[in-house]
């Protein structure tokens, strides 16, 4: 069996990859420190695969407990790379907090990776890397932009390690995934986004909002140049995202990827404002929203989405899930985590 070591794998994409990846036929080993994540995601995954994927808790940033996880595994030929802190205004004040974690880990990971005679890298990289882009939708051949947060330079500093390892080591082959705005979650509820804390992104901050745990929604401005003033941004499916990593590491492990270095865009392709997805979220929902608009926030790009053709002709993938039922899925994993109406 094709075996691969998911860090952060009891997170929100990662949960939702091991599903996919245990459905496709691989062992899944996780590693992950749950700072941000419970040992619930493995019962989740267990309870829609029927397999518990091998847990380790142990953090990627300190070589020692990586070192042994890998020797106990006689080293792994495939990783995906999930593991990594991901506030942008956390990462503004605690700058070194982010790049200590977030570019050691990869390090690290490489190092050992090395180590054992080379392998395959899938990576969580982001569409921040992007800032505002002049053409939309942006495709993968659009420049980098200067990232306006620690968190976002994070991301373009490890594409920048990955190239230049692969260019400097055949034997490792890297797959960059530049996710836009993955949001829901399994359609059985199992798994979904885990907030601790205050959430950081706009669907938990709904569905916190709809069942009662916030006063109301703050949107952050309305003053862009969108339809109705409010931000554009490119929401897809989080299962549609988890099966691209299983599509990526195929890819990977069956020696298909034309150069050592591949990125892809990750969306659905099309933008929805903020207010839209308030709309479609009570549409669907049937539950009424407080909002109320505020300044933007800073640091906001104005509009973004994805050009995802590359990921359609080279992975074969594109969204099966409407935002519809991505914003159905997040509310009943909103409901079951809060015990309401069950599943
Ligand atoms: C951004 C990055 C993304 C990165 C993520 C990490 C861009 C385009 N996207 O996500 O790549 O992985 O940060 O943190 O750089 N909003 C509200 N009220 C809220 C919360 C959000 O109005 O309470 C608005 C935001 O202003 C934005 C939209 O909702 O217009 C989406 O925000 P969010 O979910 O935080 O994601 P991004 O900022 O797009």
């Amino acid at each position: 069996m094709k075996k691969v070591l998911l860090t952060g794998g009891t997170g929100f994409i990662g949960s939702h990859t091991a599903v996919e990846l245990i459905n496709s036929g691989y062992q899944v080993v996780i590693v992950d420190n749950l700072s941000n994540s419970t040992i619930d995601s493995l019962d989740g995954i267990e309870n829609i695969t029927g397999v518990r994927p091998e847990f380790v808790k142990a953090d990627c940033s300190v070589f020692s407990e990586m070192e042994s996880l890998f020797e106990k595994h006689g080293g792994f030929n495939s990783i995906i790379h999930f593991a990594a802190l991901k506030s942008v205004v956390e990462s503004v004040e605690k700058p070194l907090k982010y790049y200590n974690n977030n570019i050691i880990s990869l390090i690290y990971l490489i190092q050992l990776l090395q180590k054992g005679g080379g392998g395959n890298i899938v990576f969580s990289s982001s569409c921040t890397v992007y800032g505002q882009p002049e053409k939309l939708p942006v495709s993968e051949e659009s420049p980098y932009q200067p990232v306006a947060s620690p968190y976002g330079n994070t991301k373009k500093i490890s594409e920048d390690i990955l190239r230049d390892t692969v260019n400097s080591n055949k034997s490792i082959k890297v797959v960059a995934l530049r996710y836009f705005n993955p949001i829901g979650a399994h359609p059985s509820a199992e798994i979904g986004e885990l907030i601790i804390g205050k959430p950081l992104y706009l669907l938990p901050y709904i569905t916190q909002t709809a069942i009662g745990i916030r006063d109301k929604l703050q949107i952050f401005g309305n003053d862009y140049d969108s339809p109705d003033g409010t931000a554009i941004r490119d929401y897809f499916h989080v299962v549609d995202l988890a099966k691209a990593h299983v599509l990526a590491l195929d890819r990977l492990v069956e020696k298909k990827n034309k150069s050592g270095f591949e990125v892809f865009n990750l969306g659905a392709g099309k933008g929805s404002t903020v207010l839209e997805i308030v709309k479609a979220f009570e549409k669907v929902t049937g539950v009424k929203l407080n909002y109320e608009i505020v300044g933007r926030r800073a640091g906001d790009v104005e509009q973004v989405w994805a050009d995802t053709s590359l990921a359609q002709k080279e992975l074969g993938w594109q969204t099966e899930s409407t935002l519809e039922d991505a914003l159905l899925t997040a509310w009943n994993w909103e409901k079951r985590l809060r015990g309401k109406e069950g599943k």
